[in-house]
């Protein structure tokens, strides 16, 4: 096993919150992802509100999830069918910035004295707190407090709270509030994970307004010619002098409040806000919604917004929250990373979850396979309304995806491997187009979606249309094969491994399109009984023939899977064993990851892997394996893996913990709930990384609970590392809330609501009915 990184925490620890004491700038970029509130709809990286001049560790962003600017992929060498138009998440209008003179000193961290500094997150309430206790220049003390939201439920509106109190003295204040349009987007780095093709600054600005304390600016941008809004508004509940100014020369709406502050009086600034983009709405009506955003917000009040977005994150609690005792940290980081999901994920069908969330650029905000394999188990199981929203979005794009597969000459539909609104924005195809296992692991979250809700409206209006689409493309995609025994073979494919690419017989992608291909002939047959007229329109609308079903059927059982007898595992893909095999141990450190610091095609050429493969393909497809065929691959892979992805961790650790290897489960465990907080890769400072974050969930769920599904049913077979002592949390399947309570000696089963279930503990099978709890002992 590959040693996994560990530090000091920066942030300190606490069961609900993300605190830091003091300020390093140092540490600063990474604060500011950690400190982003987000919604789903937009995020507000954590940026401090005053300016930082001159220094360089800062990066001021706000996003709008599924907002985008085209960019044109060059290739000097270009070839038929390469993504030609890239789409990524654009850095938009700013509002967090304030400037606050004090007698015409300006407040900044670098400047007089900072006696106390403290920023806190608050996951139970979804606000980040900041205060501040400034000494100025001339010995002038003042508290400054600020509170900034996005809020959950109204998901265009966002505030910000300031609190000032002069305490030494009395004086005048000014503040500068904006709304400012100047933001650039990062462009692309040494890091390929960084940066995308979007111009610094790709807008154009088409209205500025100010009148007193409100205003509004609008721009467009150049490519894409999506256009967006932010209005602002201010509540004061004190008498002051204001001016605003609008300038669409300089992309500007600025507001100055001037007043007179007494010694030892808090005075205080609402700052409303709102965005809508032409992606939600017609450029004509986004103006007016935005201000009526935040006219509704005002004539609500503060303490009521408060007390509906407080009502909206107590629910996701209630049935999200895990309890963990044990290890430091360990409570804290599983708490950040679920919530920093919900932020981070779209709800309205025509966005999903950018690899970083809304907290920063890498990966140019796109959304992966990230969101179906590694993030939806925790919605599917906690608040499946969500993880049906994410799926829609997917249904959303099938046009898209028809006329991707149709470009590349298959029949059916192929989703992108990295999109935003549709095309494929992977430049580098071998690790990007090649993964079409992107439409099937679309189809097992659809699976596992039904499968956990029942939602059978979902499959009518929405799924079974992805799952014939896309059974249809993997039959156009193989060819049979004589050298293999007449199988079907499925031949120039890259895996969930980005360190072999471009192989043929990938395992994971022939097991999984295999299984693509049997859901199909489920799902018709299921319709055919039981909803035949729905079935008939569907079959017309995409011209879908009994015999053509045959063929998906046929096509799946003579699927080539792969299986080496001598060594008892299964290849990778066709070459895979016959490459020179690794020895990580022999490679220095700074070597990682190696797609930074060596050439691909001598990565490919070696048996090393970046990521689980055949053994995410054992972990998902979990009945059709063995306990053999588990230990036995898990032995082989380990070795050569050396989690440059931070993907990898969690997979390990579910399956180390089915094995028995305890040590080793919790050690992944831990590097994957701590990898953003601990900054353990070095590169949080770009953003979250979102799909480990659903790993944590995973780890803990499917590994130290054991948590299975088959035939509709749930399994359990709970085992605790010795670094954790208790483990609580629910599960929503069909129609029971679940509560799931781990010892290290024994677990509590408890049916909260719902319907009377039947579950299983190891091989006992018992069942629950409302409000009834079952005890086990774990051996
Ligand atoms: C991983 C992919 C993943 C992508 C985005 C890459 O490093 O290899 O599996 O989809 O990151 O998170």
């Amino acid at each position: 096993m590959k040693t996994l990184p560990k530090k000091q925490p920066i942030f300190a620890n606490d069961g609900w919150k993300v605190v830091e004491n003091g300020f390093d700038e140092k540490n600063n970029f990474l604060s500011e992802t950690i400190f982003t509130v987000a919604n789903g709809y937009f995020g507000l990286r954590g940026n401090l509100e005053e300016p930082f001049y001159d220094k360089k560790q800062t990066f001021k962003a706000t996003y709008i999830n599924g907002f985008y600017e085209n960019y044109d992929i060059t290739y000097p060498e270009g070839g038929y069918g390469f993504a030609k138009i890239g789409e990524a998440m654009v850095n938009l209008a700013d509002v967090k910035s304030t400037k606050i003179s004090i007698d015409g000193e300006e407040f900044s961290i670098f400047s007089g004295k900072i006696i106390e500094h403290k920023r806190e997150l608050d996951l139970r309430e979804g606000i980040l707190k900041r205060e501040i206790l400034w000494e100025s220049p001339s010995n002038k003390r003042t508290f400054i407090q600020f509170e900034r939201l996005a809020h959950l439920k109204y998901q265009h509106l966002g505030i910000i709270k300031i609190k000032i109190n002069p305490i030494n003295f009395s004086g005048n204040i000014k503040v500068i509030s904006s709304i400012d349009g100047n933001s650039s987007n990062m462009l692309e780095t040494e890091d390929v994970r960084v940066g995308s093709g979007v111009e610094k600054f790709p807008f154009k600005t088409l209205k500025t307004w100010a009148n007193s304390l409100s205003g509004f600016l609008m721009q467009e941008t150049k490519k894409s010619k999506l256009a967006y809004g932010c209005f602002a508004n201010h509540i004061l509940d004190f008498e002051a002098q204001c001016n605003s100014k609008a300038d669409i020369e300089k992309n500007l709406v600025i507001f100055e409040i001037s007043f007179n502050a007494s010694k030892n009086r808090e005075y205080s600034i609402i700052k409303y806000f709102s965005y809508y983009t032409e992606r939600d709405l017609s450029k004509e009506l986004i103006e007016q919604n935005c201000i009526n955003e935040v006219s509704n917000a005002i004539t609500l009040g503060y303490e009521k917004l408060l007390s509906e977005h407080k009502d909206f994150i107590d629910k996701f609690w209630n049935i999200s929250d895990i309890e963990i005792d044990g290890f430091e940290g360990i409570q804290q980081a599983i708490r950040f990373n679920l919530f920093s999901l919900l932020q981070s994920t779209g709800r309205n069908g025509i966005s999903n979850i950018a690899a970083k969330g809304l907290t920063g650029e890498g990966y140019g905000g796109h959304y992966f396979w990230d969101s179906e394999i590694y993030i939806l188990p925790f919605f599917t199981y906690t608040n499946p309304e969500i993880a049906k929203k994410l799926l829609i979005y997917r249904y959303n794009l099938l046009d898209a995806a028809r006329d991707r597969a149709k470009e590349l000459h298959h029949k059916g539909a192929l989703y992108p491997w990295r999109t935003i609104a549709g095309s494929e924005c992977s430049a580098y195809f071998p690790a990007g187009t090649a993964q079409y296992h992107i439409n099937a692991d679309i189809v097992f979250a659809i699976k596992r979606y039904f499968e956990a809700t029942n939602d059978i409206d979902f499959i009518l209006k929405y799924g079974a249309e992805i799952i014939f689409e896309t059974a249809r493309f993997y039959v156009s995609l193989g060819s049979y094969s004589q050298e293999k025994n007449g199988k079907f073979c499925i031949h120039c494919v890259t895996g969930p491994d980005e360190y072999t690419a471009l192989v043929d017989n990938n395992a994971y992608t022939n097991y999984m399109a295999k299984m693509n291909l049997e859901y199909a002939v489920y799902i018709y047959d299921l319709m055919k009984n039981e909803y035949p007229e729905v079935l008939d329109s569907l079959r017309k609308k995409i011209n879908l023939e009994q015999s053509e079903v045959n063929e998906f059927k046929t096509r799946a059982k003579d699927m080539y899977l792969p299986y080496n007898e001598k060594l008892k595992i299964i290849p990778q893909d066709d070459t895979f064993l016959s490459k020179k095999r690794i020895d990580l141990s022999t490679i220095p450190e700074d070597q990682f990851p190696l797609l930074l610091n060596w050439h691909y095609l001598d990565i490919y050429r070696l048996q090393v892997c970046k990521q689980p493969d055949v053994l995410l393909a054992i972990f998902l497809l979990r009945d059709l394996f063995s306990y053999e065929d588990l230990k036995n691959n898990y032995e082989y892979y380990e070795p050569v893996t050396t989690h440059d992805s931070s993907l990898s961790p969690a997979v390990f650790g579910i399956l180390a913990t089915e094995l028995g290897l305890l040590d080793k489960a919790f050690e992944y465990f831990r590097y994957t709930v701590r990898m953003d907080l601990d900054d353990l890769n070095n590169n949080t400072k770009d953003g979250i990384h979102a799909a480990c974050m659903g790993g944590s969930w995973m780890g803990l769920i499917y590994g130290f609970a054991g948590m299975r599904t088959k035939n509709n049913k749930l399994y359990f077979a709970p085992k605790l590392p010795k670094e954790l002592t208790y483990i609580s949390f629910k599960i929503k399947f069909r129609n029971s809330d679940i509560k799931i309570e781990i010892y290290n000696n024994k677990a509590i089963y408890t049916l909260i609501e719902g319907d009377e279930i039947v579950l299983s503990h190891y091989n006992i099978q018992f069942s629950l009915a409302k409000e009834e709890s079952k005890e086990f002992l774990i051996e």
